[in-house]
């Protein structure tokens, strides 16, 4: 089992295949896992349940600040309960989803998650983060900061089911949620100026993660 503090940041846009990528990879180095999406997915998920319009940003950071929200980091798989309500599943439905980028937007909702994410990875040492700012925010100062990309088609394919119907559904949504993502203003998605850049859209999980392993044995951090 190899303990040294090794930190890796993966962001990236919706399907871009960041979850999957980032879990083997942390299984794989033995390092913990840190989902910082299912984060402002739980927090939206407590907004929408309190009632709250997830547009009125004041009323937003207030339920943020209230809940009590815990995530796990075992990269086999992790528990997410907002208040003690498990919140697995309810978090990936199309209420949240729809809302999330909306609630990830809001500045104190951030700073919130920001400095729980920063606890966490001192917490860990060792631990693979995924999200949207997590190499140019949450841990500048990471071993290895990783950007993923996809063709928006893989992206809509890799988020829906085979029907056709639904991959154009899909790929609109995930274009909203890009667009939104990476404008607002506060921490938008944007690759760090220091990442490494791996397209995967013709390439397999084995294959992003194999890179991922190569590159941390060149920088002596694994
Ligand atoms: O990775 P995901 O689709 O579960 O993320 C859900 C939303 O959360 C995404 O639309 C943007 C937001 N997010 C964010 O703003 N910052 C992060 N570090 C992670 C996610």
């Amino acid at each position: 089992i190899r303990t040294g503090r090794c930190v890796v940041a993966v962001d990236g846009p919706s399907g871009s295949g960041k979850s999957t990528v980032s879990r083997r990879l942390a299984s794989g180095i033995d390092a913990r896992y840190l989902d910082t999406g299912a984060m402002y997915r739980a927090i939206t998920w407590a907004v929408l349940r309190s009632g709250v319009d997830p547009a009125d940003a004041e009323s937003v950071a207030k339920v943020a600040g209230e809940v009590e929200l815990r995530i796990g980091t075992d990269p086999q798989g992790y528990g997410v309960t907002v208040d003690g309500t498990a919140v697995d599943k309810d978090i990936r439905g199309p209420e949240v989803t729809g809302a999330v980028s909306a609630v990830s937007a809001v500045p104190a909702v951030r700073a919130l998650l920001v400095q729980r994410q920063r606890e966490m990875i001192a917490n860990a040492g060792r631990i693979v983060v995924e999200g949207r700012d997590i190499g140019s925010v949450v841990a500048p100062d990471a071993d290895l900061k990783v950007y993923l990309t996809a063709s928006e088609s893989a992206r809509a394919k890799r988020r829906s089911t085979e029907d056709a119907a639904d991959v154009a559904a899909t790929a609109a949504d995930l274009a909203r949620r890009d667009r939104l993502d990476s404008t607002r203003t506060a921490d938008p998605l944007r690759q760090a100026d220091d990442a490494v850049v791996l397209d995967t859209t013709e390439l397999g999980i084995d294959e992003v993660v194999a890179r991922l392993r190569d590159l941390l044995t060149e920088r002596g951090a694994r």
